[in-house]
């Protein structure tokens, strides 16, 4: 028995320095960060996400957008979950926080955290595995991600401006992409992502009437498609439209559904229309495990965005408030 626990427990480290070389951690950041300081938190974690879920789905989608913005704008480093306060207006106060929401189950898994090994687990970290388990119970795939993000001292409404707008064309995202590292095909596996969740009317109505100059409506949209975006907007800036038939479920059908040309978004259907990344929507549209797989490796890499080492980060007593 004793034998047997301790030839698996160096099977399990072999394991996890294997897989910790792959990526060729920096930033302090590793795969078993707090095996020793707070073993359950993978655990605790996703616990509190699959009850979250079973309660309703929609919130998977919500973790992920969630990660990609706090991700996005300012590094991976909580900022996202910072309540504005009389002197600072927040990130999540931004027009561009696109309806975000699922903050209760950060705060959820952190008071659960604080109750096991006080003042260890980031709330950076929380939201990063969060995300995690919210695609794999969601359906998507299972992956390890490197932990030991420190909490941001700074949120601020004006640093939005570094989310990817949903009106930028192909050469535009790659760009954008581009310039925090990413590839083309590593931005079109990310943009999958859009598999959870819906978009509002807002961040779409201006692909249905006075497109351009030359056309009356976004001509990379399918007309009976354009038909039905128009009927969601019937209800309003806030009505919402999934962005594939499986809006709960981690899968493909994204990439089906912009080669159907019924991407919601122009920046979604943009990466159908443009032969610099058509090639890579019809390999994911096709083989949906090459998409997990880049998925995946996409998303340890964000997760990895300029995050805050030592000094320049803090733990977080509680995810809304700086210490
Ligand atoms: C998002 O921003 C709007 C203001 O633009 C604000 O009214 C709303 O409360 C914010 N949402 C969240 C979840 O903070
Ligand atoms: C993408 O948008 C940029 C800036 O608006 C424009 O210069 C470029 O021509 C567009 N590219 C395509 C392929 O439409």
């Amino acid at each position: 028995m004793g034998i047997f626990n301790c030839v698996f427990g160096v099977i399990v480290l072999v394991n996890m320095i294997a897989s910790e070389g792959k990526y060729g951690l920096a930033n302090g950041l590793s795969m078993n960060y707090y095996i020793m300081a707070c073993p359950f938190a993978d655990g605790i974690i996703k616990n509190t996400v699959n009850r979250a879920l079973q309660s309703d789905p929609t919130l998977a989608a919500a973790l992920v957008r969630m990660h990609f913005h706090d991700c996005f704008v300012e590094g991976c480093d909580g900022s996202v979950l910072i309540d504005s306060t009389k002197d600072n207006t927040a990130e999540k106060d931004s027009p561009a926080n696109l309806s975000l929401r699922g903050y209760e189950i950060i705060d959820a898994a952190k008071d659960a955290l604080e109750r096991q090994c006080p003042g260890v687990v980031s709330c950076a970290d929380i939201l990063a595995m969060a995300a995690r388990d919210a695609v794999f119970f969601a359906g998507g795939p299972v992956y390890e991600i490197p932990k030991g993000r420190k909490d941001g001292r700074r949120s601020k409404i004006e640093d939005t401006i570094n989310l990817p707008a949903p009106t930028l064309n192909s050469s535009e995202l790659i760009r954008m992409f581009g310039q925090r590292g990413f590839t083309a095909q590593e931005m079109v596996a990310l943009s999958g992502g859009h598999t959870l969740g819906t978009a509002r009317c807002s961040s779409f109505k201006s692909r249905l009437s006075n497109f351009d100059s030359t056309h009356d409506m976004d001509p990379s949209m399918d007309t009976q498609f354009a038909r039905t975006l128009s009927k969601t907007c019937s209800a309003g800036d806030k009505a919402e439209q999934p962005f594939d038939s499986t809006r709960n479920t981690f899968d493909n059908d994204y990439f089906n559904a912009l080669q159907r040309k019924a991407g919601v978004l122009f920046s979604d259907q943009t990466l159908f229309a443009s032969p610099r990344t058509r090639g890579i929507v019809n390999a994911y549209a096709m083989n949906m495990a090459m998409f997990f797989f880049d998925f995946q490796q996409a998303m340890v890499k964000m997760g990895m965005m300029d995050v805050k080492e030592g000094s320049k980060g803090e733990v977080r007593n509680n995810c809304r408030v700086i210490n």
